[in-house]
């Protein structure tokens, strides 16, 4: 066991303490991660990080602490073991909330590690953990070797593109030191790491309960002749000075007017550097212009660089606001709005193909739809799995289309122009993490054809606007009776209709669908477009579908013009059009022999605010249908 010097910093003179704090900021920051399975001693290994750093600042925890590490007092006797036990415990409660930060420092360095659980159902914990990390410890236990988890964590380190790998081979103390041991596990884990294409690997031999090769060097290991975790990660080459020799990215994240004196865009500085005088280029529209100045609080610069947040302005009036891209004018990134990505997938609902999401890319938000995942992999044998929706911890490959061209580079080339999250339009929940990986040409070769004979042309021939009438409610309230009744209404009028019916539809253009919720939002996307081109031919289009959840009416509503969607709830309760059963589905559904049946075990999201609300016990079928004549525009 190590001594039990437990550390008393001197408290610096209240004169120091200025130097001290500006010492404290000029200093660099590492962010890191710590991947191993709870055996592998992945507590003792941060406990003794922090016991051994000997520098966790109070002022700091409390400034930096998201969640807040209740350890290292300054001044206070540090117990070794009690640390790790406060840790331990702090993690299992955190465990199924987030990521827990931890924060130290050295002489030299800032640190914050992001704690991880390790299990397969936390892989969204990681990911998390790891979208911002710039260096990865992943632990080994010298008795086991390379397990699948740690084959599954290094996937996901590299997957997200961190350049730094720590392999720690802990524990080292049980196998008496042996070298030979070492290097074979070594060795496996290479030839692993290859595989997956991940290079920049330092191995070290540690025992974090002892101390050796953390912060000292071991005198049991003589053979190793490569630095000690802390050297190591005191010295590790940092990402942003990688970034500040690309060419130049600001996302914008607000324009800035004070006292209209002038007007600047303000964000962080995402790669490269810049002066003024230098040409630049404001993606995605494009227009060109040169840097006028750089404005700080604390004055003008003459340079600022990646990892900086500050305020450009232009030589020009252009149009720029946020969520555009200031570039380097001759090296721009490229803009587009359909692309391969990665997704994790990070809700407990599955993923739905064809729903729409908040896409949100740095400070750019736009609408996403996501196509059905071209694969899975399996994260711990690395296989592509054929997958029709992601769930929760899933990842997989999948085209996505948005609403907006969006300035992006590849992840592999940049976390910032590369990665995004998906929100969920109603709860606001973030859904998943994604990461680009190229545009599809696709999006730039298919044009819209200009066309002589126009929708309004085509509206005229017919004497009638158009529009769609979206019958909506449970399977058996009576929306197919009702429909044909107003259709028929209509043609006695001399009106143009088509009516599409849920049961029909399903026999022909949609048979490959059935009745999961992934299909049934592109059962009805796929009726949305095609009521779409009906009302393009001019046509008062009836679409009578179940059509459960509220998104998807949405996205219907938002795809007609103005005041063309009318939403008709066709509201009766369950127990009445279980008691008509007209189909003898519900009967089937009660029995356990029909799956996901709407009301029953697949739920029914009744409209908010329909344009005709028809309550089926208070009308008949005939009543239902001449109200709804009567009120149509
Ligand atoms: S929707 O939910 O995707 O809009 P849609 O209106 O096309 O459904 O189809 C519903 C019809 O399919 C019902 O009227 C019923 O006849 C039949 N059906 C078969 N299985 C189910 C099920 N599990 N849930 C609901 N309807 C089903």
């Amino acid at each position: 066991m190590s001594p039990p010097h437990a550390y008393h910093p001197p408290a610096p003179a209240a004169a120091d303490i200025e130097s001290y704090l500006e010492a404290q900021q000029r200093k660099s920051l590492l962010r890191f991660i710590t991947c191993g399975s709870v055996d592998d001693g992945k507590s003792t290994l941060i406990g003794r990080l922090l016991y051994d750093s000997k520098m966790i600042f109070e002022d700091q925890l409390a400034a930096l602490a998201a969640d807040s590490a209740r350890i290292g007092t300054q001044g206070q006797n540090l117990d070794f073991a009690l640390l790790v036990d406060g840790l331990a415990a702090e993690r299992e409660q955190g465990i199924t909330i987030d990521v827990a930060y931890r924060y130290f420092a050295t002489e030299r360095r800032k640190f914050i590690v992001a704690d991880t659980p390790g299990h397969e159902q936390y892989t969204r914990n990681m990911v998390t953990g790891a979208s911002t990390a710039e260096l990865a410890v992943i632990l080994v236990d010298a008795r086991l070797g390379v397990l699948t988890q740690t084959r599954r964590h290094s996937y996901l380190v590299q997957l997200l593109g961190i350049g730094n790998i720590v392999l720690a081979v802990n524990k080292m103390d049980l196998v008496g030191f042996d070298q030979t041991r070492f290097e074979t596990i070594v060795g496996e884990y290479r030839e692993f790491a290859e595989r997956i294409g991940m290079r920049g690997i330092v191995a070290m031999p540690i025992s974090g309960l002892r101390g050796d090769n953390i912060a000292a060097r071991s005198q049991l290991t003589p053979w190793y002749r490569g630095p000690t975790l802390l050297e190591h990660l005191e010295t590790v080459p940092l990402a942003t000075d990688a970034q500040q020799a690309r060419p130049l990215r600001m996302p914008v994240q607000w324009v800035n007017r004070p006292n209209h004196e002038f007007r600047g865009y303000s964000g962080l500085i995402a790669a490269g550097s810049v002066r003024p005088g230098d040409a630049v280029r404001v993606l995605p529209a494009g227009g060109a212009t040169r840097i006028s100045r750089i404005v700080t609080l604390d004055g003008d610069l003459p340079e600022a660089v990646a990892g900086q947040s500050v305020t450009l302005c232009f030589a020009d009036e252009l149009d720029c606001s946020r969520g555009c891209v200031i570039a380097r004018a001759d090296d721009p990134p490229e803009a587009a709005d359909q692309f391969e990505a990665t997704i994790v997938w990070m809700a407990d609902e599955e993923m739905l193909p064809g729903r729409t999401y908040w896409l949100k890319l740095g400070t750019q938000t736009v609408t996403a739809q996501v196509q059905a995942p071209k694969y899975q992999v399996n994260v711990n044998t690395l296989e592509h799995l054929a997958a029709r929706t992601l769930e929760l911890n899933a990842i997989g490959v999948a085209n996505i289309s948005t609403d907006q061209p969006l300035v992006f580079e590849p992840y592999g080339q940049s976390r910032e122009l590369g990665g995004f999250i998906l929100i969920d339009k109603l709860s606001n929940a973030t859904v998943a993490a994604g990461l680009l990986h190229f545009a599809l040409r696709r999006a730039s070769n298919i044009h819209w054809q200009q066309l002589d004979v126009t929708r309004e042309l085509h509206a005229q021939l017919k004497h009638q606007k158009p529009a769609v009438l979206w019958f909506t409610g449970l399977s058996g309230a009576g929306k197919s009776t009702i429909a044909n009744l107003v259709e028929k209404r209509l043609v006695r009028m001399n009106r143009h209709t088509f009516l599409l019916d849920g049961d029909n539809v399903r026999h022909g253009l949609n048979r490959d669908l059935g009745f999961s919720d992934a299909d049934r939002v592109e059962n009805i996307r796929r009726v949305g477009e095609v009521a779409r081109l009906m009302t393009d031919a001019g046509l008062i289009v009836i679409t009578a579908f179940i059509s459960p959840f509220r998104a998807e009416r949405a996205l219907v509503r938002q795809m007609m013009a103005p005041g063309e969607f009318l939403e008709i709830h066709i509201d009766s309760t369950l127990a009445a059009a279980e008691a008509r059963d007209v189909k003898g589905l519900y009967r089937k559904a009660r029995a356990g022999q029909l799956k996901n049946f709407t009301g029953i075990d697949s739920p029914y999201e009744a409209p908010l605010a329909p344009e005709i609300h028809i309550d089926t016990a208070r009308l008949s079928a005939e009543e239902a249908a001449e109200l709804i004549v009567s009120r149509l525009p």
